[in-house]
């Protein structure tokens, strides 16, 4: 038996983050992980795999569509789809190596295994049991199952089937028009299948800035998606290798079906806490399955604590590792803190979509008084060079104070074009501060700018 400080359990982003700033700040630290390689689902089926297929398809996208118009003659790109999942594996393998590399570095010990907890104070692995003041809940989150669907990972896959399928299907249906079904939707789309997307709302992306989400719709509609709105799936029937999808319109409860090789359900997902004991232990959950914490990720329980998609808050890897940091803070004694109101969310689509903050409807719905900054794309040099100018970038400003309360873009490298709004925002910054700052030309930074100056005066490229 051996002990520790801290046991964290789970390796995902929220996990491993936590376990080596646990050993950077001098605690002596375990991390628990059951998979044979480490990093969560994160690393081995979801962000890192997913953006792989998303760049390689992305690639072959701007071969078929903007190459000739640049002067770049010759043919297309052919898809050899084994290679390009050879490829995903591969960026797999380096990430998941590199955590085990910074767990050597640090000197975290990885248990091997899936972890019980018999006892606070105490964590099953295999059969050795190990002491330990702390421990840290980090066991993230699986795919929700939807009634009358049954998955196969063949025909009726999650986002982890969407990874690895035998070919490129003919058709694909995706049920939930969320972050996962329009990611995967996008690469399945560029690679030549016929994807319909059916999602019980009527927009896409729950969640997002209502103007974002009506443009997004339309270019990815542009790009050969189409969208069954309003609809709610019933059942998926799977006969010959072929499914059947049924769903009803919720406006006039009509019933419609539709045919597919693969259908791809990306309804969410829910906390995932199986074999940790935590019923017998007395920790407190919510009827959704979240571990109950308080503002310090403590437990109910004593010496047991919980991060990342266990808990409650949008599932994301980022926030998990910030929690996962500042749980670590605490644990050694210090002042650990998350800004839960500047958290970004971003879509890897093409183009890409991010957020931060308040949402205009959100706004409007909490009184508070705001005013609009936007700029088109169309308006930027480099956008238009670069046959990437769909889309625009859109500032949510305090009425009164000028102070930044949300962001929303939709265009190229939104995704990192966000965090400059991201670090104002954590300042404090008004529009008229960033609108003041100088951002080097030609950039696609320079679109958030001539937003903030449309909060102010008027965007100048406009
Ligand atoms: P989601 O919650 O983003 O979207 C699910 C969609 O399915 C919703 O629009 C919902 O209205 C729809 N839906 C539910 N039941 C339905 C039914 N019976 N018929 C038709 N539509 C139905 O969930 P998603 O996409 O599965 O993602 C799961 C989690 O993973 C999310 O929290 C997401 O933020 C996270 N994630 C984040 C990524 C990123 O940051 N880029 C990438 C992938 C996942």
């Amino acid at each position: 038996m051996s002990s520790y400080d801290v046991i964290i359990i789970g390796s995902g982003p929220g996990g491993y983050v936590c376990a080596i700033r646990c050993a950077q700040l001098g605690l002596r630290t375990a991390c628990v992980e059951g998979r044979e390689t480490l990093g969560g689902t994160c690393l081995n089926v979801g962000c890192i795999p997913s953006k792989a297929l998303l760049h390689a398809t992305e690639m072959l996208h701007q071969a078929e569509h903007n190459f000739a118009k640049m002067g770049l003659k010759g043919k297309s790109p052919s898809v050899d789809w084994k290679e390009m999942l050879g490829y995903k594996d591969s960026t797999i393998e380096t990430n998941t190596k590199g955590v085990e590399f910074l767990f050597k570095k640090n000197k975290v010990d990885w248990l091997k295994g899936w972890a019980e907890i018999p006892e606070p104070g105490k964590v099953k692995v295999g059969d050795e049991v190990h002491e330990t003041r702390n421990i840290v809940i980090a066991s993230g989150s699986v795919t929700a199952p939807l009634k009358g669907v049954e998955i196969d990972e063949e025909i009726v896959i999650t986002s982890t089937g969407a990874l690895e399928l035998s070919k490129i299907p003919k058709k694909m249906v995706v049920i939930g028009a969320g972050v996962i079904g329009l990611e995967m939707g996008s690469v399945y789309a560029r690679l030549g299948a016929d994807v319909t997307v059916v999602e019980y709302l009527d927009t896409v992306t729950p969640g997002m800035d209502m103007d974002v989400r009506k443009q997004f719709q339309k270019l990815l509609s542009k790009q050969g998606m189409t969208f069954v709105l309003g609809a709610a799936v019933q059942e998926v029937a799977v006969r010959n290798k072929k499914a059947t999808v049924a769903y009803t319109i919720r406006k006039d409860d009509s019933e419609a079906t539709l045919e597919a090789d693969a259908v791809l359900v990306a309804t969410g997902r829910l906390p995932y806490t199986d074999g940790l004991g935590l019923s017998d232990l007395g920790v407190e959950t919510t009827d959704r399955g979240q571990v109950r914490t308080d503002k310090h990720w403590k437990t109910n329980v004593d010496g047991i604590y919980a991060i990342g998609d266990a808990i409650a808050g949008p599932m994301l890897a980022h926030k998990a590792e910030d929690e996962g940091m500042a749980v670590a803070e605490v644990l050694a004694g210090k002042a650990g803190h998350v800004n839960y109101d500047v958290i970004p969310a971003v879509i890897y689509t093409h183009p890409e979509v991010a957020s931060v903050g308040q949402t205009e409807d959100a706004l409007k719905e909490a009184g508070t008084p705001y005013k609009v900054g936007k700029f088109s794309f169309m308006g930027n040099g480099r956008a238009k060079a670069n046959f990437a100018a769909d889309g625009f970038v859109k500032i949510l400003a305090h009425q009164e104070t000028d102070r930044i309360l949300g962001a929303h873009i939709i265009g190229p490298m939104a995704g990192d074009l966000i965090h400059e709004i991201c670090v104002a925002m954590s300042f404090g910054a008004s529009a008229e501060d960033l609108a003041l700052t100088c951002h080097a030309h030609p950039t696609y930074s320079e679109a958030v700018r001539e937003a903030a100056l449309a909060c102010g005066d008027g965007a100048i490229h406009a």
